[in-house]
């Protein structure tokens, strides 16, 4: 009796789980689209793909494939292109145009098959791996070709199997770049490279190395103590993938130029802590502003403000630089490079803008966070305690 109680029981789940996915597919077939209310998911059921608001800036959506383990979005296919919720629709034409369609502005076209003739089908599948790709297909539904895939353009996140590096015969690159901000998918300062001839991976900020991994060598890079990883490299592309591969791992580059794994539990590289001057854990050493004696300096990010620490004093200021494409290492570098910067704040809630402190003044903290402003300061790293002083 007791087995057939649990017959019903299974068959009345099996019916709430196909009740669930109705409708989920992870194909999407000539003629067909996908919009706000709907979504892929991929076969094994770990990644999706739909239209996300992102919970920073509610009015906008991305296109986006997430891994369901992961709070991060692994892909997103219109980081220039915000688009007004819910208006988005992802379409692949009768013409194999693979393109994202909303109310106010051009389609944002991610594969057009202008130059190639595609004979038997296409059909685009959200992969178990979280790539999608369109493939060309002959009538007996096997697979020709790959016309194009979203591992082919990476954003921030590196997901196993995804490339790092050079395609000589295409000349095509695959290069990880952080979000701007926070709040903004735009291609901000940081990349992550694979650079084919000296075999190792790269951080750069606007085109200056700032850290690198140094040399594979005995089975893990000099500057990267994560074990869990086996690299798969011939001279130019690096890609990784898990020792176990029901393991949850994404390399994700943050806005600060930080590397994190999964979820920002474990930091690969700290691109944050290279300053110029120091070489620890991979950081470059570059010309520093001669003048200054910032060795040993660090930026240290508290809640507080500046008092002055001379009543007379005239050479207390602030000023702001309101380009809306500096974010936070921009604000950080040009504060270095002027002898009299204390610090900084951003300009604008969405992160952007640098607003300056200069003069002889004095960083006080406010640890219980009466003051709600978030101060970036420069102090010295010494003996690893700040020089601010509590009121
Ligand atoms: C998405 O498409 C379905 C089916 O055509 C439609 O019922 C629904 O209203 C659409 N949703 C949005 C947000 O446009
Ligand atoms: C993700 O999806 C897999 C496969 O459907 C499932 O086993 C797992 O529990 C899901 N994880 C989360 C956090 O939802
Ligand atoms: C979202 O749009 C509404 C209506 O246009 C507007 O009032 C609101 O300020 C917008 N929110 C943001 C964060 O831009
Ligand atoms: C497909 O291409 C033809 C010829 O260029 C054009 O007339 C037609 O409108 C296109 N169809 C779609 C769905 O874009
Ligand atoms: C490199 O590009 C060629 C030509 O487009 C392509 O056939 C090949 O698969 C690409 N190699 C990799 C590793 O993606
Ligand atoms: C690929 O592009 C990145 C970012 O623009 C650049 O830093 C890197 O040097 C390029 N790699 C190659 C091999 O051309
Ligand atoms: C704004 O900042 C960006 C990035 O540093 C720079 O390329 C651009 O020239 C600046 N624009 C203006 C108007 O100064
Ligand atoms: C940030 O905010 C400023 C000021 O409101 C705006 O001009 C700029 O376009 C915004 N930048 C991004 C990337 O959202």
């Amino acid at each position: 009796m007791a087995g057939g109680v649990d017959l019903i029981c299974l068959v009345f789940m099996w019916s709430l789980w196909s009740a669930a996915y109705n409708g989920a597919t992870n194909t999407l077939k000539p003629g067909e689209s996908l919009n706000s209310s709907s979504l892929l998911v991929s076969a094994n059921g770990k990644f999706t793909m739909n239209f996300r608001v992102y919970e920073l800036d509610p009015n906008h959506s991305y296109l986006v494939i997430k891994w369901n383990a992961s709070h991060n979005y692994a892909w997103v296919a219109n980081r220039e292109t915000p688009i007004l919720y819910p208006f988005g629709v992802l379409t692949l034409d009768r013409n194999y145009t693979l393109k994202i369609t909303h109310r106010d502005g051009d389609a944002v076209v991610l594969y057009s098959a202008d130059s190639e003739t595609i004979s038997g089908d296409a059909v685009a599948t959200l992969m178990d791996d979280g790539n999608f790709v369109l493939q060309e297909v002959s009538d007996d539904g096997s697979v020709k070709r790959d016309l194009w895939q979203s591992f082919d353009y990476p954003g921030d996140v590196l997901l196993p199997g995804m490339k790092l590096g050079v395609n000589r015969s295409n000349g095509h690159n695959w290069s990880l770049s952080c979000w701007l901000t926070e709040k903004s998918a735009v291609p901000g300062p940081f990349t992550l490279d694979w650079d084919p001839d000296g075999h190792e991976l790269k951080i750069k900020r606007h085109g200056v190395v700032y850290w690198s991994s140094g040399v594979f060598r005995d089975g893990s890079f000099e500057n990267i103590k994560q074990k869990s990883i086996v690299s798969k490299k011939n001279e130019d592309y690096f890609s990784y993938t898990t020792l176990d591969e029901n393991a949850v791992s994404e390399w994700l580059l943050t806005t600060i130029g930080r590397l994190k794994d999964f979820d920002e539990s474990i930091d690969i590289a700290k691109a944050d802590s290279c300053y110029g001057y120091n070489t620890d854990g991979g950081c470059h050493i570059w010309d520093q502003p001669t003048k200054c004696g910032r060795s040993g300096d660090v930026f240290e990010q508290v809640n507080g403000y500046f008092n002055p620490t001379d009543a007379s004093g005239s050479t207390v200021s602030s000023r702001s630089d309101s380009n809306t494409s500096l974010s936070i290492s921009d604000c950080k570098d040009a504060c270095w490079a002027d002898c009299n910067c204390r610090g900084f704040i951003f300009l604008f809630p969405n992160q952007t803008g640098c607003h300056y402190w200069t003069g002889n003044l004095k960083f006080i903290a406010d640890s219980a966070g009466y003051s709600s402003t978030v101060v970036y300061f420069l102090t010295t790293k010494s003996d690893g305690s700040c020089k601010y002083s509590h009121p």
